[in-house]
C-alpha cells in the first residue's frame, strides 16, 4: 500500500466519524422552539400582578422536586387567578435536559403570549401549557398544530403514506400496552423505525402521564388520523396537540429505545 492511499483511507475514517459525532451531537443537543398558541378565551392577568412570579415559584420547585419522570402537573395561585400547570419531556430527554427545556419554555412563553392566563408552547424536547382550566386526565381536543418537513417524499407516496401509518399504529401499541409501568420516563412513550427500501423511517410518539392507557389510546387514534391534513407525502411530520403528540422522519431525531 502506498502512502498517499494509506492516508485517504485514515481520512475517510476520521471523516465517518466526525459524521457520527455530528448525528450523536444533534441528537443530544437540539431543543428548538416549534410552535406556540395563545389561548384568548382564557382571558388576561394584570402584568403587575405576582401571577407570573407564582407560576415560575411553582414551575422551579416542581421541576427541582417532582420532574424525575418527565411529568409535572401543579396547581396554584387561587379563586379568578389559579392557575394550572401542565408540562412534559420527551420521554428521551434526561432530567438536566428537561428541566432546562422547561425553564426555556417558561421565559419562551411569557414572550408569546404577553397576559394569557391560557398558553401553550412547544419545543423539540418539552412543552409547557399553562391554563386557568382543569386539563388533569382530560384528553384536549381542541389544540392541534401540524408542523412538516418542507421535502416531498420521492417515488411512491400512496405506499410510503402507508407505511407511514402502519408505523405510527405499531407504535401506538407500545405506547399503550397494558404491562408498562407509570412514573418512568418513557411512560407512554414509543420510538421505532422501519426500513423502506434504501430509506429508514422513524418515528415517536407520547401522550401525557395523567392520561389513562385507554385515552392514550383515545388521543393517538385522533392525531393519526391528522396524518393526510398534516403530513400527506411529505419526508417528515408532526402533529402537535397538549394530550399527545407524533413525529416521524426519515433520520434519526430521538435517542433509540433500550
Ligand atoms: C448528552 O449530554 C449530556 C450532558 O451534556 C452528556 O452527559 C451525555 O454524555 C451526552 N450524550 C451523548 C450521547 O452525547
Ligand atoms: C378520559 O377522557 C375523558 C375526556 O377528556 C375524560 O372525561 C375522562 O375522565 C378520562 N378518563 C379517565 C379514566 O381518565
Amino acid at each position: 500500500m502506498s502512502f498517499s492511499t494509506l492516508s485517504i483511507s485514515i481520512l475517510a475514517v476520521v471523516a465517518l466519524q466526525l459524521q457520527f459525532v455530528h448525528i450523536v451531537l444533534s441528537l443530544n443537543q437540539t431543543n428548538s422552539y416549534l410552535q406556540h398558541i395563545c389561548i384568548k378565551s382564557e382571558g388576561t392577568y394584570n402584568p403587575d400582578s405576582s401571577y407570573e412570579n407564582q407560576i415560575k415559584r411553582h414551575l422551579d420547585y416542581s421541576s427541582t422536586n417532582y420532574l424525575d419522570y418527565g411529568f409535572i402537573h401543579g396547581v396554584g395561585g387561587e379563586g379568578p387567578n389559579t392557575f394550572y400547570i401542565k408540562a412534559q419531556c420527551r420521554g428521551d430527554a434526561s432530567l438536566s435536559m428537561c428541566r432546562s427545556c422547561l425553564s426555556t419554555a417558561f421565559s419562551g412563553i411569557l414572550r408569546k403570549c404577553r397576559n394569557n392566563k391560557g398558553r401553550i408552547i412547544w419545543y423539540d424536547n418539552c412543552f409547557l401549557y399553562l391554563s386557568s382550566i382543569y386539563t388533569y386526565q382530560k384528553i384536549d381536543s381542541k389544540h392541534y398544530l401540524y408542523l412538516q418537513n418542507a421535502k416531498d417524499v420521492s417515488g411512491n407516496t400512496k405506499l410510503f403514506n402507508k407505511n407511514k401509518r402502519d408505523l405510527l399504529y405499531k407504535l401506538k401499541g407500545t405506547a399503550t400496552r397494558k404491562e408498562q409501568k407509570p412514573y418512568t420516563r418513557d411512560y407512554m412513550y414509543a420510538t421505532g423505525e422501519e426500513s423502506l427500501g434504501k430509506m429508514k423511517l422513524y418515528a415517536m410518539m407520547q401522550c401525557t402521564q395523567d392520561l389513562s392507557v385507554k385515552n392514550c389510546s383515545v388521543c393517538l387514534d385522533s392525531i393519526i388520523a391528522k396524518l393526510p391534513s398534516c403530513c400527506n407525502g411529505k419526508q417528515g411530520g408532526r402533529v402537535l396537540n397538549p394530550s399527545c403528540t407524533f413525529r416521524y422522519e426519515l433520520y434519526p431525531f430521538v435517542k433509540p429505545s433500550q
